[in-house]
């Protein structure tokens, strides 16, 4: 990624914004406060992902301010911290006010230790003041004492009251299309979680643990560039592939059983996110492909009608009648197929939504499923089936927790398939786990 192009993508950004603003108008972006692991060590820092929308910023401690003015001209300002030679002794690196200028594109850039004496300046006589309220404490506080004084001023002075807007539905919509520059960074993070789902699938074998898998995973990401899941990786094998959001990771890999593996990286603040099942031997059993084979169908489906037009939850009904025709067929359900899609008794089998979108945060913005699919929108295919080990289902299916997860972008024509190097179909799985080392080093 070059500045010029970062650059570009933000003025993009940043006028959509400003055509949906008000004339005379405020938008205020804080950044994501450091987290607490422990005492006194923190959490890696992970930026807020609206205002890394609009900023490329990677520091805490920060507002961005985007200012319509009276001629519909845009102003920009950042609060940052200081530069401050010993903390940066300590802690790393600041980037400071001078540099902001050309680093973060603004035209203003004040030390964050002034924000509350300067955020009633900005906000004096504006019309609106678009912000995301409860988002985080340290905020509300900044805009509650700026909005009190800027009221006070305004009685006095017979200033109009300055209204307060929400900008999270404009924002949230922007960002559930990716434009050409963040496509290109997805299908980044789309490669390296997939090399990493080669890499433990080649490096799988019986007796190992759960988070071997889960290292070899880690490692894959970090070795090119991706230091950080976007998520906590799920390595369950046997019954705990039946936990959706199972992070143990910690029990043996017993010969003949599956393992599930949910993983994806985060790669320059956007997120894959990739499951495989497979075989801890290498081989499927028979009662193991036949689970198998029903989820295969249904994503294979799913991906054939995720186009244009069509919304995931309206995709999901062809996916649920697939699982029930083939779970009745196998005798894990029992009955007539529509009555037990309209009883919803496969929710015991499979328990959650067919996907979601997916970009700067795993589960990215814009939570309705029903939205009509357009191009531009990035998603995931996840159907899975989880049949527990106490189940009341015959015998050779106690156990099997089966997910298979793409991740894909809607085209005009239908969609990519941007996950697609790793394997899915069964004989692929079974030839690269039998050829371990050759592939991998
Ligand atoms: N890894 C979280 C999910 O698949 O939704
Ligand atoms: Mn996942
Ligand atoms: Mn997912």
């Amino acid at each position: 990624m070059i500045d010029t192009d970062i650059k570009t993508e933000l003025c993009n950004r940043r006028e959509k914004l400003l055509a949906k603003m008000a004339t005379n108008s405020v938008a205020l972006f804080f950044a994501a406060p450091e987290v607490v692991r422990s005492n006194d060590t923190h959490y890696p820092y992970r930026q807020n992902s609206d205002f890394w929308y609009f900023t490329c910023f990677n520091e805490p401690e920060a507002v961005f301010a985007v200012i319509k003015q009276h001629d519909n001209q845009a102003r920009y300002i950042l609060f940052n911290r200081k530069k401050d030679p010993l903390a940066e002794t300590w802690t790393g690196y600041r980037l400071g006010q001078e540099l902001a200028l050309d680093t973060v594109w603004v035209d203003e850039a004040y030390c964050f230790d002034s924000i509350n004496a300067n955020l009633p300046k900005i906000l004096k006589g504006k019309d609106i003041v678009y912000y995301a309220d409860e988002q985080y404490e340290y905020a509300d506080k900044i805009i509650k004492k700026a909005l009190r004084a800027v009221i006070k001023e305004g009685k006095s002075t017979g200033l109009k009251p300055i209204s307060i807007s929400d900008w999270r539905h404009v924002v949230h919509k922007m960002r559930m299309f990716k434009s050409d520059f963040e496509i290109n960074i997805l299908r980044q993070a789309c490669d390296i979680s997939a090399q990493a789902h080669r890499r433990a699938m080649q490096k799988c074998k019986p007796n190992l643990y759960e988070y071997h898998l889960e290292a070899e995973i880690l490692y894959e990401f970090a070795c090119n560039g991706a230091r950080y899941p976007a998520y906590n990786t799920i390595v369950g094998s046997g019954n705990n592939g039946c936990i959706l959001h199972y992070e143990n990771n910690s029990a043996p890999l017993k010969e003949g059983d599956l393992v599930l593996i949910d993983a994806g990286c985060e790669y320059h603040h956007y997120a894959g996110d990739i499951t495989r099942t497979f075989p801890i031997n290498g081989k499927f059993s028979q009662a193991q492909r036949e689970i198998y084979d029903i989820v295969l169908a249904s994503q294979y489906a799913a991906i054939k009608l995720l186009k244009p037009g069509n919304s995931i939850n309206q995709v999901n009904q062809t996916v649920i009648k697939i699982m029930v025709e083939g779970l009745v067929k196998l005798g894990i359900m029992q009955g007539d197929v529509d009555k037990l899609i309209a009883d919803k008794a496969y929710t015991e089998f499979y328990m959650h939504g067919l996907g979601h979108w997916l970009g700067i945060d795993v589960h990215d913005v814009g939570r309705d499923r029903l939205y009509l699919l357009k191009p531009g929108m990035v998603l995931t295919v996840e159907p899975g089936l989880y049949i527990n080990q106490n189940a009341d289902v015959p015998d050779q299916y106690k156990g099997i927790g089966i997910r298979i997860e793409d991740n894909i972008l809607i085209t005009s024509s239908g969609n990519e398939v941007l996950t697609s190097a790793v394997p899915k179909e069964p004989s692929e799985i079974e030839k690269l786990m039998a050829n371990k080392v050759s592939v991998i080093e």
